[in-house]
């Protein structure tokens, strides 16, 4: 009779070796494989230092872990909107689940577990939840579990010590995609991921506070502060300069209109 498999989602930090927290360490030290998605030739030196990363943290915290890289499908990439975005991307969801299905099967013995190293926190805008769920869907014999892990908000946060939300006030968590949509419908106090060209410089510069990072946790990390008007051309060099000393550059940045009560609580 063949025993249930388990896959562990450990949230692996979003840069630093150290941002995985000790129950992710002891989750990691059960596996018998860890499955890393590796986009293989032509992969962008970013995407080849997150590999190399996810072999380092096992290396230092999870060493008899077995890390298997499975290639990842390609993903298309050509501008979509709307409707169409959504179809590429659950065409490469879809594609994902049948290979990492395949990879889960091969790693691990019935019985045992398998882990993925998700980058940040499993929570914020990664699909690694939705293809585990697909993966169930298709019939596989399979249970998973999701450790959280410190995501690039809460390193943001942390760096600038501030408190993410005014008192008693909401923030929003949104990307770079949506930003001027969600200040055209009244947000005031946002966190911004997945912003491939700082979007807020569209905003009124003179209206705006903006705590900005990246390449958080890693030796590269950058940090600007104020506000927006005064510090964007600071920040656009730091950016360029992380992406030239790093060969990658992922930012986040929250931004608060001024006049919003910036006491924290
Ligand atoms: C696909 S999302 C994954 C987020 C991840 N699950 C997390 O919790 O950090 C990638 C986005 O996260 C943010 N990000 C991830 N790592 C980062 C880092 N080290 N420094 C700054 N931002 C980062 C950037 O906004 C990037 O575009």
């Amino acid at each position: 009779v063949p025993v249930t498999r388990r896959a562990l989602l450990v949230g692996m930090g979003a840069g630093g070796l150290d941002q995985v927290t000790v129950e992710g360490v002891a989750g990691l030290r059960s596996c018998t494989a860890v499955v890393v998605p590796d986009k293989g030739e032509g992969a962008d030196a970013d995407t080849d230092d997150l590999v190399r990363l996810r072999a380092a943290l096992l290396e230092r915290h999870a060493p008899e872990a077995v890390l298997v890289t499975v290639p990842d499908p390609p993903r298309d990439r050509s501008p979509h909107t709307g409707t169409s975005y959504r179809d590429a991307v659950d065409a490469w969801h879809e594609a994902r689940a049948r290979a990492f299905r395949t990879a889960i099967e091969q790693a691990v013995p019935d019985g045992g577990t398998v882990g993925f190293l998700v980058w940040g926190d499993p929570a914020f805008y990664d699909s690694t939840i939705r293809v585990l769920d697909r993966i169930l869907a298709t019939g596989a014999d399979l249970v998973y579990d999701v450790v959280p892990g410190v995501g690039a908000i809460s390193v943001l946060a942390a760096r600038h010590r501030v408190v993410l939300n005014t008192v008693g006030s909401s923030v929003t968590v949104t990307t770079g995609r949506r930003l001027l949509t969600d200040v055209a419908g009244g947000a005031d106090n946002l966190v911004v991921m997945l912003d491939g060209g700082l979007t807020c410089a569209e905003l009124d510069g003179a209206a705006w506070d903006i705590w900005w990072g990246a390449d958080l946790g890693t030796p590269d990390e950058a940090l600007v502060a104020g506000r927006l008007v005064d510090v964007l051309p600071e920040i656009e060099a730091a950016r360029a300069a992380v992406r030239t000393a790093r060969g990658w550059v992922m930012d986040t940045y929250l931004l608060r209109r001024v006049g919003r009560s910036s006491q924290n609580g």
